[in-house]
């Protein structure tokens, strides 16, 4: 089968957008650096939660999907999509350098009739500013000789209700020919596709859908920290809040952001804001209170064990729950890996259970199993509430439970052995 489409970035949006139009009858070759992921995709095998294997295969099997390094392959594809990682440097600025290389690597390959299209969350301006020139750089033009459109990835890892085929798209080309086609393309594939009118619209687009879930977290967050201090059920006060039919949406604290988006995405806003002097406040603050998350995590412990007449030096605790979020293996940026580091600074003896995480090398951890942690810990902290985990149950056992996600319940304290965010 002809490969239709290339989508370069084998990652937790490639995947799925691959099966997605492979699913569809639109021969699709992922392109990946990581050899031993292409080995794992042309045996049909899935690293990725959301994509089964038994749903790859058989496209695998057929033809209709295809895995390889080799980026020579995007010269007989009609369109290219770039889903790359789009990190921060150390000092928290964009850094673009794997989409740019990418987009040079195409470049040398690009030829009359290509479609690009970049999905990379990014700062608005990175389509015109940084790709174009780039792809333009042979001589072909733009709109004429070849398409260009930006369109943002909106997958939410471990979300049932909206796949990759069923979120509505949004597309914003270099020119009007450059939006059409894009539409036309992923119109094939996926149900909703809406236009707008510039990639800056579309790539701004994808900022503000992150921005909004970051401050909401944070006011949440914020309000948690309160209610701690004023003795109020913070979890009783949302969920109330959210009886509201209308005017109100409901945010739930935590220990903190995590994944590849939120607690990266809204400073490639605020890096670029800085461009046209202004400063984007909600952002910076938003970010300095999630970010506070884990610190005030610690704090809970440390109190909790206080009232127990124990120090957080010397104490075994239990984590449950290391993936950024439920039901998913992800760890990146994940708050429970700070709050590993800032209980072992303080002397805590650290043992975790996650069924989504089976190893912590960097930190020299393995899942233990839950039921003799729980009876061993000075401190149970439940950071992530992945589902079919029994919380009642553990809150029944455990000598002292700090639970970060509401997940014990309305129970209240059980004779001071359950703290709750
Ligand atoms: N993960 C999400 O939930 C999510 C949601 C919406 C948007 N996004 C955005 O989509 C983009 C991609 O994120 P992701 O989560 O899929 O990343 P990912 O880390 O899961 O996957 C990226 C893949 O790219 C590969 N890679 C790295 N450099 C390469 C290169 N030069 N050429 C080819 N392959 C290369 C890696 O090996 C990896 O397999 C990011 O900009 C992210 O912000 C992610």
């Amino acid at each position: 089968m002809r490969h239709e489409v290339a989508i370069v970035g084998a990652g937790y949006v490639g995947v799925p957008l691959g099966q997605v139009f492979a699913e569809a009858g639109v021969g699709t070759v992922l392109v990946d650096v990581d050899a031993g992921r292409v080995a794992e995709l042309g045996r049909g095998e899935s690293y990725i939660e959301d994509v089964p294997s038994e749903r790859l295969k058989p496209l695998v099997d057929s033809g209709a999907l295809a895995a390889t390094t080799d980026y020579d392959v995007v010269r007989d594809a009609d369109a290219i999509l770039v889903a790359l990682p789009t990190p921060l440097s150390a000092n928290r600025e964009p850094d673009l350098s794997i989409v740019l290389s990418a987009c040079a690597a195409i470049a040398e390959r690009l030829r009359p009739g290509h479609l690009v299209v970049l999905e990379s969350t990014t700062y608005p301006g990175t389509t015109r500013e940084e790709v174009l020139p780039l792809l333009a750089a042979g001589g072909l033009e733009v709109g004429k000789d070849f398409h260009l459109a930006f369109s943002p990835e909106r997958v939410d890892p471990g979300r049932t209700d909206w796949t990759t085929k069923t979120t509505p798209k949004i597309v914003g080309g270099m020119t009007e020919a450059c939006t059409e086609r894009a539409r036309a393309l992923y119109e094939r594939a996926l149900d909703t596709v809406i236009a707008v009118s510039s990639p800056e619209a579309a790539e701004l687009t994808k900022l503000l859908e992150n921005i909004f879930r970051s401050v909401n977290i944070a006011l949440v967050n914020e309000l948690a920290q309160l209610c701690d201090r004023m003795r109020v059920d913070v979890w009783e006060v949302v969920e109330a809040a959210a009886t509201k039919p209308f005017g109100f949406m409901s945010f739930k604290p935590g220990p903190g952001l995590g994944g590849h988006c939120l607690p990266v995405d809204p400073f490639y806003l605020s890096w670029k804001a800085r461009e046209y002097d202004f400063y984007t406040e909600f952002i910076e603050l938003a970010g300095k209170v999630n970010e506070n998350m884990p610190y005030f995590c610690l704090e809970k412990i440390t109190r909790a064990l206080n009232s127990h007449e124990r120090s957080v030096k010397g104490s075994r605790i239990h984590l449950v729950g290391v993936a950024y979020k439920a039901d998913v293996g992800d760890l990146r940026e994940s708050p429970a890996l700070k709050l590993i580091e800032l209980l072992r600074e303080e002397g805590a003896e650290i043992s975790y259970h996650d069924p989504h995480v089976p190893d912590l090398p960097e930190h020299g951890l393995s899942s233990a199993s839950l039921d003799g942690a729980v009876d061993t810990a000075d401190c149970v902290a439940i950071v992530t509430a992945h589902s079919g985990i029994d919380y009642d149950a553990l809150a029944e056992r455990a000598r002292l439970v700090v639970d970060f996600r509401n997940a014990t319940g309305r129970d209240g304290s059980r004779n001071g052995r359950v703290w709750k965010l």
